[in-house]
């Protein structure tokens, strides 16, 4: 049998059905709000990409600087034969750890996004002969059933992604993600930090106008996906500081009046001039506040790492 298996969990009409549940919900609620998740088609997840090698977008080139110095004292701490990765998009970072787990028996890596899941389990399967690469397409905030595979697992969620949850949801996801973990598993988590505002903004609004982009992708999905006629130039990319939340928003504000019909909710959307959508939160952390967050899901902070610059951390955590 192929090294590769790509399993979906969540079948396509399903898919579909959340999607039109979330425009529906978002864009009649006030304010305007979609869940991030909706980035990421093929061109979401290509334009992403593309964001990780932007000088301004140090999140990337952090975790990647503790990955590489920090891969070994991971791997002896949790032995695990398998590694699950959440959100694993391009799983390029994931390679340290993988090289490092000599044991590592099978990587199943979970994701929304089929293009990135395919490119990046096929590159692996054909780097890395003797692993099994068993990829699901799934919704990690939603309840996700793992193939069986050896213990101990080792479940990774990289790239400060944990950021774009609202603190509800994140505690809902720590919890599930608790009761994913046996004794003798580990959770690994990237989480950036709170740091300057201007650093923040320029890393969510780069000159080179990808991050707006990525943003705008979402109405282009809508417009596919439900057949809407958002108009992705009468919309301008925003980020903003939130200092009370410690947290990055990204907006699309509409630049004139305008209705935006959805045919396929049966939708007029009107948009003020001016008025904001919300299309991501991408929260910064401190140790005490990620430390707070796993306790809350009886999880225990074991280790922290940061880069050079404390820009970001990496931490391991055990069920307690
Ligand atoms: N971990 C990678 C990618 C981060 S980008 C890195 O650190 O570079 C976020 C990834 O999470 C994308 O690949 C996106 O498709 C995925 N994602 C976002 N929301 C998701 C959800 N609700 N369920 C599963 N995957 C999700
Ligand atoms: C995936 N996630 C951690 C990114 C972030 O930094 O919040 C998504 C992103 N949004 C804009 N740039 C990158």
């Amino acid at each position: 049998m192929s090294p590769f298996h790509l399993t979906r969990t969540l079948p396509e009409d399903t898919t579909d059905a959340a999607l039109r549940c979330d425009v529906q919900e978002g864009l009649t609620g006030s304010p305007k709000t979609l869940p991030p998740k909706w980035f990421y088609d093929a061109r979401g997840s290509e334009l992403f990409e593309e964001i990780t090698a932007l000088p301004e977008y140090y999140p990337t080139r952090a975790e990647r600087e503790i990955l590489r110095a920090r891969s070994e004292e991971i791997a002896d701490a949790s032995g695990a034969r398998t590694l699950v990765e959440l959100g694993s998009g391009s799983s390029e970072k994931t390679r340290h750890l993988i090289d490092a787990l000599t044991g590592l028996h099978t990587y199943v890596p979970v994701d929304v996004s089929e293009s990135a899941l395919t490119l990046a389990g096929e590159a692996l399967v054909a780097e890395r002969p003797g692993l099994e690469v068993h990829a699901l397409i799934a919704d990690f905030t939603a309840r996700m059933t793992l193939p069986r595979t050896p213990g101990p697992r080792l479940v990774a969620f990289l790239g400060g992604t944990i950021g774009n949850l609202l603190p509800a949801e994140r505690a809902a996801f720590l919890a599930a993600v608790r009761t994913l973990l046996a004794p003798g598993d580990a959770l690994l988590l990237g989480t950036d930090l709170v740091k300057d505002e201007e650093v923040l903004v320029r890393a969510y609004d780069d000159a080179a106008g990808v991050t707006a982009a990525f943003n705008k992708n979402v109405l282009t999905v809508v417009n596919r996906e439900l057949g809407a006629d958002f108009d992705p130039d009468a919309f301008r990319h925003v980020a903003v500081w939130d200092a009370e939340n410690e947290w990055i928003e990204m907006r699309l504000r509409s630049r004139t009046a305008q209705t935006v019909k959805i045919p396929a909710l049966g939708l007029a959307v009107d948009f003020a001039a001016g008025e904001d959508l919300r299309t991501e939160v991408s929260a910064k952390f401190r140790k005490e506040g990620v430390r707070g967050e796993l306790s809350a899901a009886e999880l225990e902070l074991t280790r922290w790492w940061t880069d050079g610059e404390g820009r970001f951390a990496l931490s391991l955590s055990v069920a307690r």
